[in-house]
């Protein structure tokens, strides 16, 4: 194992912390990945314009802009968070390997493309490091719409001359089968009644953003959408601004909390985030909400609660990997159950090695706080978990070294340039 530490994740760019300077400063938050990728992929449901503001400056957003382009469309980036996408109606339905196993949200452009083209050849997604990711519930949808499918040498295909509506229960509200089934229905014949949708922020972002051009949905927000089917010269290309990304929000007070600092955070949707901000407030953080923005106060030291992963309006299990790196420096002993994905555990034995004490059981960690971690070369194994490993090194006495940095890049714009501009000691370094 230490040689893959020592000659993968180190060779090139790393993010050195030092710990022990408290938070000071402003912070604006971005777009939020997991929504803009799905309005970018919606944008294959007809020709046009569209215009996409609040967009974050993220690998993820690049692949993706490459896997348009690749289907058809002109992807252009005239500032760093605005986006416009073109589509003459030229499209070419398939989504090849090379980018598709890079990002997990490549499967957005199944239901859109299958649904306007009739057709799709997509590679299997790829995504996280942290288990089995199946897409049963997107081609059970698909298949309840009308669609077969065909899966050899890795690749799947769908056709379908027009989906029609259907009624759809699901046996758990995924995200991401709820964004392709709404996306593909929009252009169906008929009504589809999908049962115990997703409800996430990002979901009801692309739901409205669906509905502005000129799709008919009700019940968004609701555990059950009704989607009417529209003619495709019924949808217009629209402009729409991206919702604030509440993973990015809770990194930036994470790292206040644990570096005992004080920070404002602009451009932040308090509302998306009520449930975690209420367990951060059990912790002992001190938040304040005005609209946009969170005034955060760390506590001289965390308390420790117990906490478990749920769909929205639960706790996201994005935000795990910071909850539990708090719960790492808090007084007391925290129980953290992971209801979504078991495997998403790998990043403890990095924390461990900052001085931890985290035990994981099944889909259970036992975190009993410790007054300080101490600095180390430690190494990011997903988006989420990276960016935990740069919020530990601020709890951290000395320096911390993350290694592959490059998960980190797929979600987080600029995470090392906001830090420090709020007053922490990190820095990026490499090539
Ligand atoms: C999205 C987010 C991810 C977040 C997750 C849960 C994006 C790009 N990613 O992922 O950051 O952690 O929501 O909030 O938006 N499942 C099946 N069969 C399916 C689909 C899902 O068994 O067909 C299972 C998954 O394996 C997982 C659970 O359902 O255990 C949740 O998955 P889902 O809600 O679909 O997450 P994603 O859309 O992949």
């Amino acid at each position: 194992m230490s040689n893959v530490r020592d000659s993968a994740d180190f060779a090139g760019e790393a993010i050195v912390v030092r710990g022990g300077a408290p938070l000071d400063g402003v912070v604006d938050v971005p777009g939020a990945k997991n929504s803009v990728l799905k309005l970018m992929a919606a944008t294959l449901l007809t020709d046009g314009r569209f215009e996409l503001t609040n967009v974050p400056d993220i690998a993820d957003v690049a692949i993706m802009s490459e896997l348009l382009e690749a289907i058809g469309v002109r992807v252009e980036r005239p500032t760093g968070d605005r986006m416009f996408a073109t589509d003459n109606g030229d499209l070419t339905p398939v989504a090849p390997y090379e980018l598709v196993e890079r990002i997990r949200a490549s499967i957005n452009v199944l239901g859109p493309l299958l649904t306007r083209c009739g057709h799709v050849r997509l590679s299997m997604p790829g995504g996280d490091d942290f288990g089995a990711r199946p897409i049963d519930m997107h081609v059970a949808g698909l298949e309840a719409m009308g669609a077969t499918f065909k899966f050899s040498h890795g690749y799947l295909e769908a056709f379908a001359d027009r989906l029609h509506g259907a009624e759809i229960a699901f046996d758990f509200p995924s995200v991401g089968a709820t964004e392709n089934l709404v996306t593909a229905a929009v252009l169906a014949d008929g009504r589809t009644r999908i049962d115990n949708v997703a409800r996430e922020p990002e979901v009801i972002d692309l739901c409205e953003f669906l509905v502005a051009m000129g799709a008919r949905i009700d019940g968004i927000g609701s555990p059950t959408l009704t989607i009417d089917g529209v003619e495709r010269h019924e949808l217009h290309a629209v402009s729409h601004h991206t919702v604030p990304d509440r993973i990015q929000t809770a990194t930036y007070l994470a790292a206040a909390a644990v570096s005992g600092g004080s920070i404002v955070v602009r451009g932040a949707r308090p509302d998306h985030m009520v449930t975690v901000l209420d367990r951060f407030r059990e912790m002992g953080l001190g938040i304040e909400v005005a609209d946009d923005e969170l005034r955060v106060d760390a506590p001289e030291r965390l308390r420790s609660i117990d906490v478990a992963t749920l769909p929205y309006p639960g706790i996201a299990t994005d935000y795990k990997p910071l909850i539990i790196t708090m719960l790492a420096v808090a007084d007391g002993v925290g129980i953290v159950t992971e209801n979504l994905y078991p495997g998403r555990f790998r990043y403890v034995e990095e924390l461990q090695r900052l001085g931890a004490d985290v035990r994981t059981s099944g889909h259970h960690a036992v975190v009993r706080g410790v007054p300080r971690l101490s600095g180390a070369p430690v190494r990011a194994h997903d988006i989420r978990a990276g960016a935990a490993m740069v919020v530990a090194g601020l709890a951290a006495e000395g320096e911390t070294t993350i290694g592959g940095v490059h998960h980190i890049d797929r979600g987080y714009d600029d995470l090392v340039g906001r830090l420090a501009a709020a007053g922490a000691a990190v820095t990026r370094v490499g090539s």
